[in-house]
Parts: structure tokens; sequence; C-alpha cells
């Protein structure tokens, strides 16, 4: 029998990778070489102003908010609707209104490379309205509920708790003008902030509707008009254009104009008193704790009667201005005005980054979703292979392990694994491979057992509790 020779295996690694085929030289290539030094420095990119990465060492954040939007929308039958980032332009200047911060200062607006006006979207309720448009949703069963997660970018002055791009979950209803939507949209904010541990208050006003604003503009003009000395630039834009917006101004010479300004809810009529009578005996059944702002108006001309914001509860506010954690209301003409079958509808918006700040201040840590039972460590090459077969049969028996094969030495890999907190470590060296036995390591006692390997998988499922 011809024995042929075998190769070692990098030889044949290395036959493997053939070398590409000579290119001719270019004449500059074929001159006498330059000198060229590398550069000093080279500058690298850096990330946007206002806008930044998501560190590993933050990911356990995002995973305990991400678990409990899940848990919270399916508990309380809310589907998930996800829209691009890039909409027409249009779609936010006709729905957060002209005159808004939001669409004059903030928009990242840009023509498309067919010159079509686009913008980065700054909010999710207007592209949910447009998908419900869409979509026909308006003949399923109403109402329905929608939720969203994901990056909203807003060209503002980046400050503590304000970025360039935030990440919003957001819920919004359609096809319910009771009372009582109100009320579960504002619980649902609450539960998310108390079932995470953080304390928070509502704050609640209620903007009226076409026919009972009216008056109460034209007397807040009034009242703002014999104040006109003592108004910042924009307000006194704001007088002209659009006066609600007056109370939205957070000029420091402006607030005492404010506070003595004419309250809305004296001006409501019967149907709008009577729904925000309705929510707020609502959220006393359930216990939501909340006061009424009579001057609190949101930054999107979109809303009628129950407008809200979230904020931190006082006693977990440290001094200090506190910033809204999440904000919403009701918007029941956005849909008519988007081309839609008139459609009530209301929502909220919960900024993800304000929430892990205060998730960080108030010291409060995510439970560790990510703690592996088992860490594989193992010492040789025999070794090594046989671990990474059982490392695939822990993982199809869904144990949730985890290993570093590139480590050698089991003093750096018993260290990633009281870093990663594994409750046993699995240690595998040439001794093991040679009696078909695994060493099973109790991380807390440090009681060491050995198992034979072809038991491994059985006792280590026993010992986790998951016969
Ligand atoms: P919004 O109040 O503009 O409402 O935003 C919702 C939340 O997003 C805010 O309360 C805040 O926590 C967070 N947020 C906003 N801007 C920034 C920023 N620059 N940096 C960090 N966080 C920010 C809306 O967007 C509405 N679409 C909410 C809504 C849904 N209304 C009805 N349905």
């Amino acid at each position: 029998m011809s024995m042929k020779q075998k190769k070692p295996v990098a030889a044949k690694i290395k036959t493997a990778v053939k070398k590409p085929a000579p290119r001719a030289a270019t004449p500059s290539e074929n001159a006498a070489p330059k000198v060229v030094s590398a550069p000093r420095s080279v500058a690298t990119p850096q990330t946007l102003r206002g806008m930044r990465d998501i560190l590993p060492a933050e990911q356990k954040y995002w995973r305990f908010i991400s678990r409990k939007i899940e848990e919270l929308t399916a508990s309380y039958g809310y589907e998930r609707l996800d829209t691009p980032i890039l909409e027409e332009t249009a779609l936010f200047v006709r729905t957060a209104g002209k005159q808004s911060d939001i669409v004059e200062k903030e928009l990242f607006s840009f023509l498309d490379k067919g010159e079509d006006n686009v913008s980065l979207r700054p909010e999710g309720t207007a592209p949910l309205v447009r998908a419900y448009i869409n979509h026909g949703m308006v003949n399923l069963p109403q109402p329905v509920k929608l939720y969203y997660v994901g990056p909203m970018f807003r060209y503002e002055r980046p400050q503590h708790g304000r970025f360039r791009e935030h990440h919003q979950f957001g819920v919004e209803v359609f096809g319910d003008a009771n009372a009582v939507q109100d009320s579960e949209v504002i619980l649902l904010a609450q539960l998310f902030y108390k079932e995470i541990g953080i304390k928070t208050t509502v704050h609640i006003n209620s903007l009226g509707c076409a026919t009972c604003r009216p008056n109460y503009a034209n007397e807040l003009v009034t009242y703002y008009r014999s104040k006109r000395a003592h108004l910042c630039e924009d307000c006194k834009r704001r007088l002209a254009k659009n006066p609600l917006r007056l109370l939205d101004c957070k000029e420091p010479g402006c607030q005492p104009v404010k506070e003595t300004a004419p309250n809305i809810v004296d001006f409501l009529d019967e149907e709008c008193k009577n729904h925000l009578m309705r929510v707020l005996e609502y959220l006393d059944d359930l216990q939501v704790p909340y006061v009424l702002a009579p001057h609190l108006v949101r930054g999107f001309d979109y809303y009628n009667r129950t407008v809200f914001e979230i904020m931190l509860a006082e006693e977990s506010a440290e001094g200090g201005q506190s910033v809204a954690l999440g904000g919403g209301g009701r918007y029941d003409t956005l849909v008519e005005q988007l081309g839609g079958r008139p459609t009530p509808a209301c929502g909220f918006g919960i900024g993800i980054e304000r929430v892990i700040l205060q998730l960080k201040q108030q010291m409060i840590e995510p439970s560790d979703d990510r703690r592996p039972d088992v860490f594989l460590a193992q010492l040789g090459d025999a070794a090594r292979r046989k671990a990474f077969m059982l490392f695939e049969e822990l993982r199809a028996a869904s144990i949730p392990a985890t290993a570093n094969f590139s480590k050698g030495s089991l003093k750096g890999q018993l260290e990633i694994a009281n870093r990663l907190n594994a409750k046993y470590t699995v240690i595998l060296g040439q001794k093991e491979v040679i009696d078909g036995t695994i060493l099973i390591r109790d991380m807390e006692s440090g009681m060491q057992e050995i198992v034979l390997y072809d038991k491994a998988v059985a006792e280590i499922k026993k010992k986790i509790g998951r016969t």
C-alpha cells in the first residue's frame, strides 16, 4: 500500500491561501521610491457633538430597560411597530408645528441625493401616525395599541441629560377617546419607572380643544402684552405667532411672568373639564402620584386635552431643577391632519438616557441577566479541544455558559470566571482528558468535585436546578 506523506495542517493552510496575481506596476511606481515619512499623529475621527457610543459596561442598563419594556407592553397588550429613522421633513413640519423649537431649530434635515428634503426623526409620534394611516390600521379592531423603541435626533445644545441623539421608549394608542385610556397610558409610564426603582410624580394639565383653547389664548396674549417689557425676544415673537408656546419659555427673565399667567383649566369647556376630572379620578383610583401643573404645555403643537410630563419625585431630586424623564398626552386631530380618518389617540415618550442617568445616580444596580451558570476553563491543547465540544453541548442544553479559549493559564481563566460572577467553573486539564472526567468547582464555597465527562451535562443541570 503506497503511503502518501501527510502534509502538516499549517502547510495545508498555506497552500490554500493563494497569493494574488502580481499586478503590472504603473510608471510612477517604477520610478525611484520616494521616502515618505509616517505622519506624526493621525487624527482619529470622533463621535459628533451630542452623540455617544454605548460601551459594553453600560449595556446591562439597556438590557434591564429592554426587559422591562417587553414585560410591561406584553402584559398591557401593546404591539411593536418600528419606523424608519429617516422620513420626509414635511411629516415633522406638519405635525410638530412650524413655530415649534423642534422644527425651527432642532431638525436634522438635509437634501438627499435625489433632492428630497428628509429629516432624522426627532420623535416617534408623527411616524407612528403616518404608519397607522399608511397601513390602514383604522380597519383593525380599535383601539390599536403600539409601542416603539429607538433613536431620535434633535439639534439641541448638549448638556446634562440632553443629547443630539437620544433613545425613546414610546407608546401610542389609536381609536379610543375615553379618559380611561389617558389614565392607562399614564399608569404604564409610571409603572415603568416604579418597577425599575425610580420614584416619579406625574405633572398633568389639559390644553382643552379647538373650541375652548382660543379663549384662553386671547387671555394669555392680553396678559403677556401687559408684561411685554419683561419678555425675551423669542417670547415677543411667540406673542404674535403661537401664544401657548409662551408658557414653554425657559429664559429665567420670563419665569416670573409665567408664574402669574392665567390658568387654562379656568377656560376649559364642560367636556374638556369633565375629561380632565375623569383622568384624575382614575389616577386617584390607581394611586398614581400626580400634581396639577396649570402652565404645562409641550414642545409639539399636536396635543389637545391631556398633557403630562413625568418628573423625578421630589424626594429623589437632589436640589436643582429636575428634567422630564418622559412626557406625552392626547392628540385627537393628528391622524385626520395627516390625511387619515378622524381617530382619537394618545401616548407617551420616555427618554432612555435620562432614565439610565437616574439609575446610576441613585445607584440602582440592574439585575445581572448575563451571569453565567458555568465558566469552562481548559488547560493544554487536548483539553481545549474537548472543552470546545463540551461548551457546545452546554449551549445546546440551554445552560448559560461562557469560556475564553484563547487564554492558556488557569489563573487567568479563573480571574475571568470571578469577574463574570460565574456560579461554577468546569475545569478540564490534561489529567481529566486522560481520565475521561471533568472538575466542577463551586465558585462560592470553593468545593471541587470530579465527575465523569459523559455525565457532565446531567450533573451541571442538577447543580443549577435545571433537571
Ligand atoms: P418629548 O417630551 O419631546 O415628547 O420627548 C419625550 C422624552 O424624551 C422627554 O421627556 C425626555 O425624557 C426625552 N428627550 C427628549 N429630548 C431629549 C434629548 N435631547 N436628550 C435626551 N432625552 C431627550 C415626545 O417626543 C413625544 N413624541 C411624546 C409623545 C408620545 N406624545 C404622545 N405620544
